[in-house]
C-alpha cells in the first residue's frame, strides 16, 4: 500500500492543525487507499534550517535532517495541513520544506487549509509555487475549511460538515489516482 504523509503545519500551543490534522487522517484511514504517517512539525521539532550544504546533495549533517529525510523518503503522496498567516502560509512548514530536496520529488501533493472567509486558500496558492519547484504535482480537489472554529467542539475535536467531509474522499482519491502515474517517475529517478 502506498504511503500518504500527512504534515500538520502550524506548531503554536492550542492550535487547530492538529484536531483538522487528526480528522483528515481518520478520513484517509477510512477510505482504505494509503498507510497514513502524521508528521506532526511540533513534535518533529526541526531547527531554524541549519545545514551547511545545498539539499539537492543530500550530504546531511544534522540528525534531525536525516530522520526527516528518511520520513518524507517513505511517503508516496504528501498532504499539507496548513493555516493562513498574514495571507500567507507558516514559516515552520517553509522551513520543513526547505530542509529537504529529492526527497519531495515526483509525488502528488494534496491540501487540508483552513482560516476565515478565505478558508486559507491564499496560504495554498503560495504553497503550490513552492512545492512545484520542488517537482511536486499539487492535485486540483482540495479541502478549504473557511471559518473552521464553527466546526470545532468544545472536547477539541474537529467536526465539520458533509461537504468537507466529500471535499476530503475526492482529494484522497485524486492523489491515489496521481501515485499511480508519478510512480513510474520515481522508478525511472531511482533507476538512473
Ligand atoms: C500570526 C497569525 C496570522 C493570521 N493571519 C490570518 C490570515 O491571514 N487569514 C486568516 O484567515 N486567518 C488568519 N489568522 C487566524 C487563523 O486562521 C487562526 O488563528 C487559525 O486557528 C490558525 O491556525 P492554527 O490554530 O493551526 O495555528 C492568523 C492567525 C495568526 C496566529
Amino acid at each position: 500500500m502506498p504511503t500518504l504523509t500527512v504534515i500538520v503545519g502550524s506548531t503554536r500551543p492550542g492550535r487547530a492543525g492538529r484536531p483538522i490534522a487528526e480528522w483528515f487522517v481518520e478520513r484517509a484511514r477510512r477510505q482504505g487507499d494509503f498507510e497514513v504517517d502524521l508528521a506532526d512539525l511540533a513534535e518533529i521539532r526541526l531547527p531554524l534550517f541549519d545545514e551547511p550544504e545545498h539539499p539537492r546533495l543530500r550530504r546531511y549533517v544534522n540528525d534531525h535532517t536525516k530522520d526527516w529525510s528518511a520520513r518524507v523518503d517513505k511517503a508516496d503522496a504528501v498532504v499539507f495541513v496548513t493555516p493562513e498567516y498574514n495571507f500567507g502560509y507558516p514559516a515552520v512548514l517553509k522551513n520543513a520544506i526547505d530542509y529537504l530536496h529529492s526527497e519531495w520529488n515526483d509525488k502528488a501533493a494534496g491540501f487540508v487549509s483552513y482560516g476565515g472567509v478565505a478558508a486559507g486558500t491564499r496560504a495554498v496558492q503560495q504553497l503550490k509555487q513552492v512545492v512545484t519547484t520542488l517537482r511536486m504535482v499539487p492535485v486540483v480537489d482540495s479541502v478549504n475549511v473557511p471559518f473552521h472554529a464553527q466546526f470545532m467542539g468544545g472536547d477539541g475535536v474537529f467536526r465539520p460538515n458533509e461537504p468537507l467531509d466529500a471535499a476530503a474522499d475526492a482529494m484522497l482519491s485524486e492523489l491515489n489516482r496521481l501515485d499511480g502515474a508519478l510512480r513510474t517517475l520515481r522508478e525511472a529517478r531511482r533507476v538512473a
